[in-house]
């Protein structure tokens, strides 16, 4: 037998793009441009897998072609609402994710955003840049203190369990979360002295900072709402790496505008890359555009752990990160 034959559906980084190719009869994008509905389909037809990305919808359109030849999905990357997951079973197509080698560098960027909107960084930066700065005074650009304060986590998996060290350990934050699904609440509370609260509105009530840790599901949708956003301090700020769909943005739009809440950190969007214009015009926002995993060292160990779940599917093994 040859060696299978699998579609990268965008461009990877070099190193990973390379063992692909010595590994598999390999088709890269180095265009990097997206695929269609049809290429996505097509690519199902032509490959044995197809390692898609977290921005590739594949849809029940996609996954429900005629004359599939490919029997695996390699997502780049933890997240996969990406993928219908109950179609993709249906179909008989294996998943896998990457999980883990992400955290540490998501974490980084909830502690960036959290940083940045509490102490104004953003707004500073295109205050000093548009050459508005004067020098200093005493009362010039005054954000908020965060050493000390109390983070709230909505969702404590490993990347809010990572934010947590870091802010508990780095900046002596007061740690309380919601998560119903966490199997070992006595340990993690233990590790960082965080206290595990019964809802999500026990969270709320008392959190100078928010920050938001589930995936995305039916479930999750819209779990931060205008009656949410009415339960947080008017001097809280919002975090976002996880997914845009757990926000609704009209919403944190209208809670903004109406001081509910005090400011925000978003990573992600609701339909990206479109972000609510008025997100983009309020100073009191920092927006990134994704950029959670986004190092050269986190990219390629995610690369590198979608080869390791192929290499296993193809010898007959049960891939390590298999999610269907
Ligand atoms: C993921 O892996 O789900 C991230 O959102 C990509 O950075």
């Amino acid at each position: 037998m040859g060696k299978p034959k699998v579609i990268v559906t965008r461009r990877w980084p070099e190193a990973v793009e390379k063992k692909v190719s010595e590994l598999f009869d390999a088709t890269l994008n180095t265009g990097d441009t997206p695929l269609t509905v049809a290429e996505l389909q097509d690519a199902l037809k032509t490959a044995d897998a197809v390692l898609c990305t977290v921005t590739d919808k594949m849809t029940a359109e996609v996954l429900g072609v005629d004359g599939k030849q490919a029997k695996m999905l390699g997502n780049f990357g933890v997240g996969f609402n990406n993928i219908d997951i109950e179609v993709a079973k249906a179909e008989g197509l294996v998943v896998s994710n990457t999980p883990e080698i992400l955290t540490d560098c998501t974490a980084d960027i909830a502690m960036t955003l959290l940083l940045s909107v509490a102490r104004r960084a953003g707004e500073g930066e295109r205050h000093l840049r548009g050459g508005q700065w004067t020098g200093w005074r005493p009362t010039h650009m005054m954000g908020t203190k965060v050493t000390g304060k109390k983070l709230g986590i909505i969702g404590m998996g490993r990347i809010a369990q990572a934010v947590a060290k870091k802010a508990h350990f780095g900046f002596d934050m007061k740690i309380a979360y919601f998560d119903p699904y966490l199997p070992d609440p006595d340990a993690v509370n233990k590790t960082m002295d965080a206290e595990s609260r019964g809802s999500i509105e026990d969270v709320l009530a008392d959190s100078n900072f928010v920050s938001l840790h589930c995936p995305a599901t039916a479930e999750t949708r819209h779990l931060m709402n205008a009656e949410r956003f009415k339960a947080m301090q008017a001097s809280a700020f919002l975090i976002n790496t996880a997914r845009g769909d757990v926000v609704d943005e009209a919403a944190l739009v209208a809670a903004l505008k109406a001081g509910d809440i005090a400011g925000a950190g978003l990573d992600v969007y609701e339909c990206e890359p479109d972000v609510t214009r008025e997100l983009t015009e309020m100073e009191n926002v920092v927006l990134l555009p994704h950029l959670g995993s986004a190092t050269l060292e986190t990219r390629e160990g995610m690369g590198f752990r979608v080869v390791t779940n192929v290499e296993a599917f193809f010898a007959g093994k049960e891939p390590p990160d298999r999610v269907a």
